[in-house]
């Protein structure tokens, strides 16, 4: 049988992730797909980094972009991160030679997702990017299968663990916003700009994709309405807990009257509620449709394992012959409804 070729750019914790899944699962993956799953070639800044995986069987590629239009690789696996340089030029070349594309890359979907789907239509690729939403929760599928039947009626959730890391810390241990930010920081926490959580951005970013694949819209990351958590006081959390509740970075998307509407920002929840009772780094969706009512994910957004996970399983719908994007319908079938929206508002 025909194997799937698979390059992957990025060997930071998440690239490494999936390398340790395809070497431990070979066997798993080869009967799940009915055909095995190979790593060809590989790319990083850095060759000669110890990973502390074995790469030896691996080509390597020092351009990512070079990696991108190899001719012997079926999928372009994207985990640099970024929403410019070589995130985009890669991912953009992978598809430009005709890749299908599984990437956990938010920022760069959040803002270039409908130009990138409409080229992957155009050139016959499919894009997935499960993992780029709340990690190792399989929020996508179930929106995109599992409830495919419904219309959505809500979608929300905290999407980013290290703001609830942040206020759960302060709630706990009585402490402030700038001491729990910085012990955040100091155990690895947060992004190499930490502005993309406090601020509320990662979170935004996540917001506007599952937004575009719940409602049938084109991501629009620019109309989400963002505030972070930067502004939290302590006696903030005090004066919510005293009333029975706690402050949560939650994400809203619905759709109204005015049109779609996202908003990420803190805001109280009943401290007996699923939502007020989430701790640490975990995430949390809730999904609303017409027919199941309400559904609630929970797990871990974030680590090697979970977000390698999600993008294992995107691999494995390639495997087996998916042929559908993540957005979950035709790319300029979006387009065409958001000019039609406009025309008519
Ligand atoms: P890391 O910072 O751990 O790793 C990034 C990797 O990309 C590194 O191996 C780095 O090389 C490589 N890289 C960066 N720039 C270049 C370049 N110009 N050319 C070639 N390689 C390059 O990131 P993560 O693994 O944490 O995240 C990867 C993606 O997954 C991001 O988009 C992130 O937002 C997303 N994501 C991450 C999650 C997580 O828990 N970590 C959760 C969900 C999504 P080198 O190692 O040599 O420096
Ligand atoms: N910084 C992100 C978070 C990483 O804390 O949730 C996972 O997307």
């Amino acid at each position: 049988t025909t194997p799937l070729r698979l390059g992957i750019a990025g060997l930071g914790t998440v690239g490494v992730g999936i390398v340790r899944i395809v070497q431990k699962h070979a066997d798993l993956l080869a009967v799940r797909a009915g055909r095995p799953i190979e790593i060809v070639a590989v790319s990083a800044r850095s060759k000669t980094k110890n990973r502390d995986v074995d790469l030896s069987n691996y080509e390597w590629e020092d351009d990512p972009v070079a990696l991108a239009k190899r001719s012997d690789i079926d999928v372009f696996i994207e985990v640099m991160g970024g929403h410019k340089g070589p995130a985009k030029d890669a991912t953009e070349a992978a598809i430009a030679s005709g890749k299908d594309i599984v990437s956990a890359n938010k920022a760069l979907l959040a803002i270039h997702g409908q130009a990138l789907a409409e080229a992957a239509e155009d050139a016959g690729c499919v894009i997935r990017f499960e993992a780029a939403v709340a990690g190792g929760i399989p929020v996508v599928k179930s929106l995109t299968e599992g409830l495919a039947g419904n219309e959505i009626t809500r979608v929300m959730g905290v999407m980013n663990g290290s703001c609830n890391y942040i206020l759960t810390r302060m709630q706990d241990a009585g402490l402030s916003y700038e001491a729990v930010f910085e012990e955040a920081n100091q155990l690895g926490y947060l992004e190499a700009d930490p502005e993309l959580d406090v601020g509320g951005i990662d979170a935004g970013h996540k917001l506007a994709l599952l937004a575009s694949i719940a409602y049938g819209t084109q991501v629009d990351f620019d109309a989400v309405e963002l505030e972070g958590i930067g502004s939290v006081t302590i006696e903030d959390i005090h004066q919510a807990a005293d009333m029975g509740y706690k402050i949560k970075l939650l994400g809203v998307a619905q759709m109204t009257g005015r049109g779609l509407e996202q908003r990420m920002s803190p805001c109280l929840v009943p401290d007996t509620s699923p939502l007020g009772q989430l701790q640490g780094g975990t995430n949390m969706v809730v999904l609303e449709g017409d027919a199941v009512s309400q559904i609630v994910l929970r797990g871990p957004g974030a680590g090697e394992g979970p977000t390698a996970s999600a993008v294992m399983g995107d691999v494995m719908d390639i495997a087996r012959g998916m042929r559908v994007s993540t957005f979950g319908q035709p790319a300029k079938t979006l387009r065409k409804a958001r000019a039609a929206r406009a025309a008519v508002s």
